[in-house]
């Protein structure tokens, strides 16, 4: 396993263990008492709903004299059978400190990341201000640039989200917010890919929101072509503003590489319509499959995970030529990929991720 990666789940899992403190903020600006906190139950007055669907912990909204509140709090265990999942609550209250620290440095910063008001890893609470908004549906020009936007941003501070899932990306209408932070770990943009250094330059703030949740939202689309060209405009912009700044910053020459590579890439994606079907069969075939695998990792599977896996047969019985030429089928011929595919999709009906528990 990559060393970098190894290394942050073991020092994680050992926090974890030790039942280390991580404390962000201050107690006293909470509305309620941290006991209250730890211990209230659905049928506390202050509680306007629950949302026990997440995967890590059970998030409550709040209402106390006036102001709502999210309180997260942690689940006893991660539902997420793996390092990072039973470590997702502590790498959130680390990524929520450091952006408070940043935060005091320069106010403005992140202004549609949310802010935390107290955490605590042995509380096992995270208190922060309750965001308007619901996660992302629909997509549209506006959200897609401010995904991006914001996605981009705390890239280029140094965090890489790898779960910008629609559940993790608040839309009210006018304005996207970020909010979950159990799945990003720090990175130097000038000298890695990623938070795995680097060793995977596949995976980057376009293809991870490409993978969580532009991919699985246009299974739903009619004309999903028309939105993954505005999508392509966006992001070759921001590869060709990541270019100038990287390079200005002194950026090493695979990063640069990388950058140059996606930016072409786009460009010809956009110089046509048949270039962009076949940008589009490319990157689609790469986010369906890296998401199917990442579900079956985490023995998380849900019905998103079968209709992915109905694209995944649908392209190979009927596209394979097209995906041939794309060069990304690891020498492995139709059939093969068919057989992987069925076994693929055995584990992904055996591991459903059942309703949580009450
Ligand atoms: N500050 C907030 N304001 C408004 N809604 C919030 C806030 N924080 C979380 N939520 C809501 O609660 C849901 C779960 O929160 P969050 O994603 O942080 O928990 P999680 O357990 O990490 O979930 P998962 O493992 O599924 O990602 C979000 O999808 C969102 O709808
Ligand atoms: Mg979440």
């Amino acid at each position: 396993m990559n060393p970098k990666v190894a290394g942050r789940q073991a020092r994680l899992l050992a926090m974890l263990q030790r039942n280390d403190e991580i404390r962000v903020g201050r107690e006293r600006d909470c509305p309620l008492s941290l006991a209250q906190l730890q211990s209230l139950g659905e049928g506390h007055p202050a509680v306007i709903a629950l949302h026990d669907g997440g995967l890590s912990a059970q998030v409550f909204h709040l209402k106390v004299e006036g102001h709502h509140w999210c309180l997260k709090r942690r689940r006893a265990v991660s539902r997420v059978a793996n390092p990072d999942g039973q470590t997702a609550f502590l790498t959130e209250l680390e990524r929520r400190r450091e952006i408070e620290a940043l935060r005091e440095l320069h106010p403005t910063l992140l202004p549609n990341v949310v802010c935390t008001s107290f955490g605590s890893a042995r509380a096992g609470i995270l208190l922060s201000p309750w965001l308007r908004g619901e996660p992302v549906r629909t997509l549209c020009e506006r959200n897609l640039a401010q995904m991006l936007a914001a996605e981009a941003e705390l890239a280029r501070w140094g965090w890489f989200d790898w779960d910008p899932s629609p559940g993790n990306l608040l839309d009210d209408g006018q304005q996207i917010s970020l909010f979950d932070f159990g799945y990003t770990w720090p990175f130097d943009p000038r000298f890695e890919f990623n938070s795995n250094g680097l060793c995977d330059p596949e995976f980057h703030v376009v293809e991870r929101l490409e993978t969580r949740t532009l991919s699985g939202l246009w299974l739903d689309e009619v004309n999903p072509l028309a939105q993954f060209a505005c999508w392509r405009r966006l992001t070759l912009a921001w590869a060709e503003q990541e270019l100038a700044r990287l390079s200005r910053e002194g950026a090493c020459a695979p990063v640069l590489a990388r950058l140059e590579g996606l930016a072409g890439e786009w460009r010809t994606a956009l110089s046509g319509e048949e270039a962009l079907a076949a940008n589009w069969l490319k990157d689609m075939y790469r986010s369906h499959r890296l998401d199917v695998l990442d579900d079956l990792g985490g023995k998380s599977c849900g019905p998103l995970t079968l209709r992915r896996l109905d694209w995944l047969e649908h392209a190979l019985r009927h596209l394979y030529e097209e995906l041939a030429e794309g060069a990304q089928l690891g020498g492995m011929s139709q059939s093969q990929l068919l057989e992987e595919l069925a076994r693929w999709r055995e584990q992904a009906r055996a591991w459903q991720l059942s309703p949580a528990p009450a």
